[in-house]
């Protein structure tokens, strides 16, 4: 074989690996597309199970919580004093005690809304003094203060744990000479 001869070959062969590895990479770019992200049969089945979970969601929705009477009936007051602590840093529970940011709170459970001597409610407390603070208004207003007297001054965002707030009431209870009972369960 003599040397343009084994140039030729040896052109020929190294061309058709050229042409083959382009190839190869060519249809690596082609097939390896991203894949679409959603694909239209997949749709239509998250769709029907996602109405069923709808549905569900709505079920648990529309049973009732448990009422505030149950849930007060196993409140426990020591625990409450201990929620309380967060409530002091505005509020005063002893009797005969000051006004801090907040009013006094002995005896809350049963006076009306900002009726306390000495203290300057807001308007929006001072516009519902012809209304008692029975356990349903105190465990409304300390969910979510803002939400329950839209323009209370009461900077606090809310207790959100249901037994929190029970044994909390349960605590405001003992802050009396004379204790509101609790509703029935
Ligand atoms: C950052 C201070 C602050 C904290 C913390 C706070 N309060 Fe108050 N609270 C106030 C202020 C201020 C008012 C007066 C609201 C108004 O006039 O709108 C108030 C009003 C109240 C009232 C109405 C009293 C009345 O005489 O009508 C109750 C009940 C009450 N707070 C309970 C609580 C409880 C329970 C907690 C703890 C879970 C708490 N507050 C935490 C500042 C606070």
């Amino acid at each position: 074989m003599d040397s343009l001869e084994f140039n030729k070959i040896a052109g020929a062969v190294l061309g058709t690996a050229l042409l083959v590895f382009g190839l190869n990479e060519l249809s690596k770019i082609i097939y390896h597309a991203p894949k679409p992200e959603k694909q239209g049969f997949a749709i239509e089945v998250a769709e029907t199970t996602e109405t069923g979970n709808d549905a569900a969601a709505d079920t648990a929705a529309a049973e009732p919580a448990e009422s505030l009477g149950k849930m007060l009936a196993s409140a426990d007051a020591t625990k409450g004093q201990a929620v309380f602590k967060a409530c002091q840093a505005c509020h005063d529970g002893s009797k005969g005690g000051p006004n801090k940011v907040g009013p006094n709170l002995w005896g809350v459970v049963g006076r009306m809304h900002g009726s306390h001597e000495g203290f300057a409610y807001s308007d929006a407390m001072a516009a519902l003094k012809d209304k008692p603070w029975d356990y349903e208004a105190l465990n409304t207003f300390i969910t979510s203060p803002k939400t329950a007297i839209p323009g209370t001054k009461m900077g606090y965002g809310g207790l959100k744990k249901d037994a929190d707030r029970a044994n909390l009431l349960a605590y405001l209870q003992t802050l009396s000479d004379s204790p509101v009972p609790f509703p029935a369960p």
